[in-house]
């Protein structure tokens, strides 16, 4: 069975279970600051597990495109992978455990479905500890099922429950599904430390609500959550023995063999070409919605994933350009099912291109002076150490990702000392802020007057954005010239016009009201805790500066401003437009008034 057709044949199943259709959502997540990627279907889709209504119903069905960096190191084995395709059911207060299990032993064994033989599956359950009770029902409705009490293990909290990591939200006890891809018989009894049991599918309970006092309270509404890998389920039902065996793969080693003009028959592949086909596929998708490589959140991710797969390129004799090429590939593969693939083929491609012609400049060299300050290192030295300042010059210079820096250094015996890295880092950056701000000072001795009014009415604006759009606006950008302030913010949707106006009218109040500027200096928790505004996580000093409008806005910043607002004229939004995904950006003037 092919992965398009498990695809097909689990929503269909689903519907005839009552369930709705409906689309992946974004890798990104939109509105959820607690992660950089949808890593589960369950992202998108808190608001309706904790009790708003679905437009389509309380079950519905999906495919969600997941991207789980956590697992990047066991990238090359038979299946971890970065990016990979869940399916999933879903119940939103309507049908619980008792359906749900049903609903999946139905699906992996029914000879109209999967038809795996109940012999080649075992399964975990919660088996309880001081914030839950052992999950009897699950285990019971297995057993009715006809699984063997051997095939079902119990296990804690670290392998049967699900929900946001140390967070709060709707979480619960699952119960987990696993295929033995073994070449012998799978064992009577159940090892799931045995790494040819493969999970396939996991059943989450969410029942209870995970309280910011750490407390776990049953929710008023009890929810299904499943996920099937389906990069895994294809390998299953194909008789692989690795995802990298089945269709999704094949076409990516094909591709790269072109490149380097070599065919290589072993359809296991080497590590390097499973990591280099995994990693930009996983890009693939990630510059599809929206993301392009860059120093921080998710653009560093995507960069370390691109860097990572160039490096292992080079190990396999690579030498010229890929990357769009293999991103080209996967397009076609996969465009059927995720028509943003070709309609960004254009962007993706062309970033992927950037970013290796980038990197291609410095890697070489990199890696001879890696290799230099490596053959320093007396052999006798009992713990080899690369220094932070060492891997600071690698990732500033060279553009290495502290990661590759560690992979480099552990192929070599070494270790990176990681906290002295981090200190480096931190230091380079609060002396590129006073660069930035001794630079921003120069400016203003041309418009000293003009750009200070401008920072001004940029806090104006924030506060502003704040109060019309809500609180979910923060400062993404901000530039100044001596004619216009612009100012990028975290935001979903198109400003209305009224919006824009509402948003005018308040700042030329808090212009009118004449209010004076004040600055004090404070620790980063007293700045939070009289609710201060502003980029905290930029800040690396014990002391920040706050300046208040008034009683408009209260904004950490390092400044300079006006000493106070009646001067300003006219605030006027010249522009409002998308400055990247959920990133909106204004230019805006003063004119005299
Ligand atoms: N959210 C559950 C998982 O990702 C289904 O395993």
């Amino acid at each position: 069975m092919r992965a398009d057709e498990i695809r097909e044949k689990y929503l269909k199943f689903f519907e005839e279970k009552g369930h709705k259709r409906i689309k992946s959502a974004s890798l990104i997540p939109e509105n959820d600051p607690t992660v950089l990627f949808t890593t589960a279907g369950m992202h998108p889709l808190v608001p309706f597990l904790l009790g708003e209504s679905h437009p389509l119903g309380n079950r519905v069905t999906n495919v969600q495109k997941c991207i789980r960096t956590g697992d990047i190191d066991e990238v090359g084995d038979i299946c971890h992978l970065t990016f990979f395709e869940m399916l999933g059911n879903w119940s939103f207060g309507d049908y619980f455990k008792k359906e749900a299990i049903e609903y999946s032993f139905e699906f992996l064994t029914s000879p109209k479905f999967l038809n795996i033989p109940l012999e080649r599956l075992a399964f975990t359950v919660f088996k309880g500890d001081e914030d839950a009770p052992f999950d009897e029902e699950a285990f019971s409705m297995w057993r009715s099922l006809g699984v063997k009490d051997q095939r079902i293990e119990k296990l804690g909290k670290k392998d049967n429950w699900w929900g946001p990591a140390g967070q709060t939200g709707p979480c619960g006890p699952d119960t987990e599904m696993f295929y033995w891809v073994g070449d012998e018989p799978a064992p009577a009894v159940f090892d799931p430390q045995d790494k040819r049991w493969v999970e396939i599918w996991n059943d989450v309970f969410m029942q209870y609500n995970k309280a910011g006092d750490g407390k776990f309270e049953p929710l008023k509404q009890r929810n299904v959550d499943t996920g099937m890998g389906l990069e895994r389920v294809t390998l299953v039902l194909q008789g692989k023995k690795s995802v990298y065996e089945t269709e999704l793969f094949v076409p990516l080693f094909e591709t790269l063999d072109e490149v380097r003009s070599y065919k290589n028959y072993s359809v296991e592949r080497s590590a390097h070409e499973r990591i280099i086909v995994e990693h930009l596929r996983a890009a693939t998708f990630i510059i599809a919605d929206g993301i392009l490589p860059g120093n921080v959140d998710q653009g560093y991710i995507l960069r370390r994933l691109v860097r990572r797969a160039i490096r292992q390129a080079r190990k396999i004799g690579i030498s010229s350009e890929f990357t769009s090429l293999l991103a080209e590939t996967v397009i076609k593969n996969y465009c059927h099912a995720y028509p943003e693939l070709s309609r960004n083929a254009e962007v993706i491609k062309k970033a992927l291109s950037d970013e290796e012609k980038q990197f291609a400049i410095t890697l070489e060299k990199g890696t001879r002076e890696f290799d230099k300050v490596v053959e320093k290192i007396p052999p006798h030295i009992q713990k080899k150490v690369i220094s932070g300042k060492i891997a600071f010059f690698l990732y500033e210079t060279y553009g290495f990702p502290i990661e590759l820096t560690e992979e480099m250094a552990k192929e070599r015996g070494f270790e990176v000392d990681k906290d002295g890295f981090q200190k480096s880092y931190e230091k380079h950056q609060e002396l590129s802020r006073q660069g930035a701000e001794q630079k921003f000072k120069g400016g203003l001795a041309d418009n000293s007057e003009q750009t200070a009014a401008l920072h001004t009415a940029t806090h104006l604006l924030h506060a502003a954005l704040r109060k019309v759009l809500g609180c979910h606006v923060e400062q993404k950008g901000s530039n100044i010239t001596a004619e216009r302030l612009r100012f990028d913010f975290s935001h979903n949707d198109k400003m209305t016009p009224e919006q824009i106006v509402e948003i005018e009218n308040l700042v030329n109040k808090a212009i009118q009201e004449n209010y004076q500027v004040a600055v004090a200096e404070m620790s980063v928790e007293e700045a939070k805790a009289q609710g201060a505004i502003g980029l905290f996580e930029d800040r690396y000093s014990d002391k920040v500066k706050v300046y208040s409008i008034g009683d408009f806005s209260k904004e950490i910043c390092g400044g300079p401003h006006a000493s106070s607002t009646g001067s300003f004229g006219i605030f006027k939004i010249q522009k409002e437009e998308s400055s990247s995904r959920g990133v909106r950006r204004i230019k805006a003037v003063l004119m005299k008034g």
